[in-house]
């Protein structure tokens, strides 16, 4: 970890220490000037065309592909996990009665108590979070749950139990697969602090789910639709893009706090979508979402030259999931059902580094006031 001096502490504070490092990670590298995110030595967009949720998994919690036997084991192995969880939702109380999705995750995940095996308690809790997630949805929709299906994928089981189909799996899997990490976020930045206190695995992905819920990082996708359903039509774009601006209004799915270039998992996401456009789906949608896309990044371009403010992943995450089927309100949610597996690895690499993170802050508060009933100036 860095050591600062302290005006570089006073800048990286008020600048929400962008660019401090503060962990060495083998999980990800996000490299913002040039748009490319590896996942433990891999493109995501080869990751994408080319592997399921579970391999990102055992990618990531073991620091490499699996073979086709490994990676039926994993995919066994969060089938038994999601029944095992399905059975748990009786005990939950009202948790996932909770109007809010996110609420109602972290609720319901507090509830868990997961293997003391690390490997098992992180199938486990990544497990957990999809059948809650999916439970959730069925509830506010008033319709009864659909059980886990342990022979399916973990993403066409998501699917099928949220919205009861899967006929749109593959692209609900790429988005998984895209989502499932990002370099020291702020949600998996708290699941570390909190890991690093020596505190256990559900703690700390509450911390993650309570971390993502905000729409500054995993809440923006909801609201792109909202900005979408706004605009209503690719010609109305620019002119509602520059009022929202003058307006004071953020742009939801665009801007990133790394990305100075276009954030290489919406070029995933996007092609995701086109997959779907040719089978018929979404296709007014994206035409839309296009429209906006360019006019938003027109404005912000004419507005902060100095800043690159482009599409984020948000943008594209909100017309695949509605593509795929799932409602708004479910979109972040489901991007925890996708980020737990990011957690879980970052919660076993910061075990291992058994080293408490408590930073120092500036103090720019008064000088300590003078004792009125101490007079001893005085005598
Ligand atoms: N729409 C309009 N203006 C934006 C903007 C957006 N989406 N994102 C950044 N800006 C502007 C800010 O208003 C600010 O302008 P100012 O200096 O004139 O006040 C400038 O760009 C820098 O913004 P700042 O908040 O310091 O950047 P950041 O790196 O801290 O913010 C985000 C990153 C993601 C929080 C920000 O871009 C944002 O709020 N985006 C919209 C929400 C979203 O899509 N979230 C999902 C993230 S994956």
């Amino acid at each position: 970890m860095k050591t600062l001096d302290r005006e570089t502490t006073e800048t990286a504070a008020a600048s929400g220490l962008e660019g401090v490092e503060a962990a060495r990670t083998a999980l990800s590298d996000v490299d913002g000037e040039r748009g490319r995110l590896t996942i433990a030595g891999h493109d995501v967009e080869a990751l994408a065309a080319r592997a399921g949720f579970e391999d990102v998994c055992a990618l990531l919690w073991d620091g490499r592909r699996p073979d086709a036997g490994e990676r039926e084991d994993l995919r066994r192995a969060l089938g038994r996990a999601r029944r095992q969880a399905f059975g748990e939702i009786a005990g939950l109380g009202s948790a996932l009665k909770a109007s809010d999705g996110m609420d109602a995750l972290r609720a319901a995940v507090a509830h868990l108590t997961v293997p003391r095996d690390e490997r098992e308690g992180m199938v486990h809790i990544t497990a957990a979070t999809a059948v809650f997630a999916a439970a959730w949805c069925r509830i506010r929709a008033g319709l009864p749950l659909v059980p886990p299906d342990p022979a399916r994928t973990h993403a066409a089981d998501y699917l099928n139990m949220a919205t009861g189909g899967a006929d749109q799996a593959a692209g609900l899997e790429a988005y998984l697969v895209t989502a499932a990490e990002h370099g020291m976020n702020a949600s998996t930045f708290a699941a570390r602090v909190v890991t690093s206190t020596g505190s256990d695995l559900v703690s700390a992905v509450v911390a993650g789910i309570g971390a993502l819920k905000g729409p500054l990082h995993g809440g923006a996708p909801g609201l792109v639709l909202d900005m979408l359903d706004a605009i209503g039509e690719p010609e109305r774009a620019a002119a509602w893009v520059e009022a929202e601006l003058r307006a004071g209004r953020r742009l939801m799915g665009m801007g990133h706090r790394i990305y100075r270039v276009r954030d290489p998992r919406a070029a995933v996401l996007e092609k995701a979508v086109e997959a779907l456009e040719r089978a018929g789906v979404a296709r007014a949608r994206l035409r839309l979402a296009r429209a906006t896309e360019k006019a938003a990044q027109d404005a912000l371009a004419a507005r902060h030259p100095e800043r690159p403010l482009r599409t984020n992943v948000e943008f594209y995450t909100a017309v695949l999931l509605e593509a795929v089927g799932l409602p708004r309100e479910a979109f972040t949610p489901t991007f925890a059902v996708a980020r737990v597996a990011g957690w879980c690895a970052h919660v076993a690499e910061q075990r291992r580094v058994g080293k408490l993170i408590r930073p120092s802050a500036a103090y720019v508060g008064p000088l300590s006031a003078p004792d009125p009933d101490d007079h001893r100036d005085g005598q």
